[in-house]
């Protein structure tokens, strides 16, 4: 079945394929193949050509993320023991970023289990980035509302957060739970680090990084979802100072283009010891070449901020793309990764979500680690969790209560244990 759909602001539309005899991603390119064609046989050799996978990511598909390092200014306004009726510690804390006449900042919302005779050391953490902000994740009404331009929705009033919009993704944020099972959850606006819209980039954390007389990023530099996994990065280093966190055991998380985000942060940054995609579909955890769902030409249509202008050249060229999304699942080796989809998601291609993180399971092999055992999927809600843990649940695009306990078990069982 082939449908014609999303429309972008130019007014074309996408051919979309929902074919599974029309889909197929046969040649990919090798992980484990230098791009001279030498064969990668060890650790050694692998560090060597995990460092070229990175720069085509670069290069070809997210852009180059700047590497000089910004000044950070932290300033944690809040820190309140007893929230959440005695079983968290909140903290609020207000990252701010400087350079070139520009200023950026990023408001963190952090909860960590209350001290108990069981648990009381620094705790292990899920960090990841939220869709409305820090006040729509849970009802608690000491939350700030964000102070960030929001896109008009309900709740947001000349494009600012309303009281209206406490709580409002809750269901995607099972605080209580996630502190019950010993875990700490750290999460920002995602808009804080790149607002969603093509600007131009004037107003993401970009222009702290131009050049002199640079307006916007080269064709080979980040756009927003570098931005974004930037932002996760720099949420680390502040945790990374809070010694009631346990910062080695930092699992990173989003779903969809969140997932993306996560999934690029975790690439780019190995302190992250656990990267999780929740629903990520294209330029995430989905392999391109599948032809199946969103393609390279559709997201770049409709979101032509999200990637680095050299991607674009790839829409319906996808077999010219030196490298597809296994190779970023790889970069995350030897490091514990979890891919999730949902059955309804076609448009993020679940299937494809699941070969991208089979055909990465070389490279955990290689490096003497149990990668995912077979090329068919699992049954619905039947979870796979050996190094790479992945499962397919019934229902839409979203992260429900089912996905958040299989990452608390992985989390257990890989980092924990
Ligand atoms: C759109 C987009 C996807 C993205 C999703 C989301 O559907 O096409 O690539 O993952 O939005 O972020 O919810």
């Amino acid at each position: 079945m082939s449908v014609i759909s999303n429309a972008g602001r130019d007014g074309q539309a996408d051919q979309v394929n929902y074919d599974e005899s029309q889909a197929g991603a046969n040649r990919l390119p090798d992980p484990l193949a230098f791009l001279d064609s030498r064969q990668v046989r060890t650790a050694a050799e692998w560090r060597q050509r995990r460092r070229e996978i990175l720069v085509l990511f670069e290069k070809y598909v997210y852009g180059m993320t700047p590497r000089q390092p910004v000044e950070m200014q932290v300033e944690r306004w809040e820190l309140a023991e007893g929230a959440l009726h005695g079983l968290a510690r909140r903290e609020q804390v207000r990252l701010s970023f400087s350079g070139n006449r520009h200023t950026g900042r990023m408001e963190l919302l952090v909860y960590l289990p209350a001290k108990t005779a069981h648990a009381h050391g620094p705790a292990p953490l899920f960090l990841g980035l939220n869709f409305k902000g820090n006040q729509a994740t849970h009802a608690d009404p000491a939350i700030r509302l964000t102070q960030a331009w929001m896109p008009e929705q309900e709740g947001v009033i000349d494009h600012r957060a309303t009281e209206a919009m406490r709580g409002v993704e809750a269901s995607r944020w099972p605080v209580e739970r996630i502190l019950e099972r010993g875990f700490g959850l750290a999460t920002a606006y995602y808009g804080d680090l790149d607002p969603d819209f093509d600007d131009g980039f004037q107003n993401g954390v970009q222009p702290i990084f131009y050049q002199p007389g640079q307006g916007r990023p080269r064709k080979n530099e980040w756009g927003a979802i570098g931005a974004w996994a930037w932002g996760l990065s720099r949420a680390l280093d502040y945790l990374e100072t809070d010694p009631e966190v346990d910062a080695r055991r930092v699992a990173v998380l989003g779903h969809s283009r969140l997932g993306k985000a996560a999934l690029w942060a975790g690439a780019q940054d190995e302190r992250f010891a656990l990267v999780i995609s929740n629903d990520s579909g294209c330029g995430g955890a989905a392999l391109s070449r599948r032809n199946f769902g969103e393609s390279v030409a559709s997201i770049n249509r409709r979101f032509p901020h999200w990637f680095c202008e050299n991607f674009k050249q790839y829409g319906g060229h996808e077999q010219a793309l030196p490298v597809d999304q296994h190779m970023l699942l790889a970069l995350i080796a030897p490091r514990a990764l979890y891919v999730a989809s949902a059955a309804e998601d076609l448009w993020a291609d679940p299937r494809g979500e699941y070969l991208a993180a089979w055909h990465a399971s070389p490279v955990y092999r290689l490096l003497g680690l149990e990668g995912l055992a077979s090329q068919e999927m699992p049954g619905l809600e039947q979870p796979v969790m050996k190094h790479i843990g992945y499962h397919i649940r019934r229902g839409a695009h979203d992260v429900t209560g089912f996905d958040w306990e299989r990452f608390m078990d992985f989390f257990e069982l890989r980092i924990l244990d």
